[in-house]
């Protein structure tokens, strides 16, 4: 019987263990332990000796990276939801297949998108840490004190209805706000039926009318800072944003500065432009209870982490068993 040589995979970064062990059985992996982000030449000698390279969203796989790499690399199989960290025209025309990790993170991101939709208007991380930062400094409840904006009865405005942002106006629509939306292209009848959704093919349109945004759209060259200056300004001042997404599909100076002027009421971020840098501004503004601020931590759940790396596990394993791998992104669409 002749025993079939193992695929050599590189992953960048420490996986669940029982995703690693399971790679260890199937691969011949070699594993990022203690987590310490890879650095650019050895991914670039990673490229030029594993037949597939398991990057995550922290890793930059860009032209210049994908141009060293060698014959034998065959496979990006990325474990992450989003493909903007990866070139895949440039992986393509070097004959090299990209995969993601599509559904599996849609629940718990839409979950987190809906805490933070709840956490700015209703003062959240605020009230939180008026009792742990100076817990001798509540002197009881009282009528007027800590009064937040009303969810219920709101009007939310989705931009990118795709399966997350699908599954945000499920969340929202249980919390009582009707649902807007602006896409590409509509979604099917029986989406907006259930949805009761209102479809808005004028994104500038839905901004100005709507109470609450949620932004839950790829990030693609197309959506680069979509939620520019001129768009933000036509918020209105008692609405809110949320990025669940990718920080730079808004311009963030250009946000700092309307929650500044008062021009939009708040936002709750779990992206940013260059993380994992934090513009200070923001931290300001979240002192003030203007912005409540998460470490890009939206997907993160145990369940999430093991179900993507099943996913990439699938993706390789098809590969090399001489088929199309469930998840692969096509070039032309970063
Ligand atoms: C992804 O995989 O694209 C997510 O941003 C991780 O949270």
């Amino acid at each position: 019987m002749t025993s079939k040589k193992k695929p050599k995979v590189y992953i960048t970064r420490k996986l669940p263990d029982a995703v690693e062990t399971r790679m260890r059985e199937l691969f011949d992996a070699e594993l990022n332990i203690d987590d310490t982000p890879r650095t650019l030449p050895e991914l670039v000698a990673a490229v030029q000796t594993a037949d597939v390279l398991v990057p995550t969203v922290t890793d930059r796989i860009d032209q210049a990276l994908i141009e060293q790499a060698g014959p034998q690399l065959k496979l990006i199989a990325s474990f992450s939801n989003g493909f903007d960290h990866i070139d895949v025209d440039a992986a393509a025309r070097r004959g090299i297949t990209v995969t993601n990790t599509p559904n599996v993170l849609t629940e718990d991101t839409a979950d987190m998108t809906m805490a933070l939709i709840l956490a700015v208007p209703r003062r959240l991380a605020e009230g939180s840490r008026i009792l742990t930062d100076n817990p001798g400094e509540w002197a009881g409840w009282s009528p007027i004190w800590m009064l937040g904006r009303r969810i219920w009865g709101k009007r939310i405005g989705i931009v990118g209805m795709g399966r997350i942002g699908t599954a945000v106006a499920r969340r929202a629509k249980a919390f009582g706000l009707s649902i807007h939306y602006h896409n590409r292209k509509r979604v099917s009848p029986a989406t907006e039926d259930e949805l009761e959704a209102t479809y808005w093919d004028s994104l500038d349109q839905m901004l100005a009318r709507v109470d609450i945004v949620s932004v839950n759209c790829p990030s693609t060259p197309a959506t680069y800072h979509l939620l520019s200056a001129r768009r933000l300004a036509l918020m209105q001042p008692t609405s809110y944003i949320v990025n669940t997404a990718r920080g730079g599909i808004i311009d963030e100076a250009a946000l700092i500065q309307c929650l500044r002027e008062g021009k939009i009421a708040g936002a709750g971020l779990d992206v940013f432009e260059n993380e994992p840098l934090v513009n200070p501004k923001f931290l300001k503004l979240s002192k003030e209870g203007k912005v409540v601020l998460l470490p890009h931590m939206s997907s993160a759940t145990i369940e999430g982490r093991i179900d993507m790396g099943d996913k990439v596990i699938i993706n390789i394993r098809t590969y090399f068993d001489g088929h199309r791998p469930p998840n692969r992104v096509l070039p032309g669409r970063s």
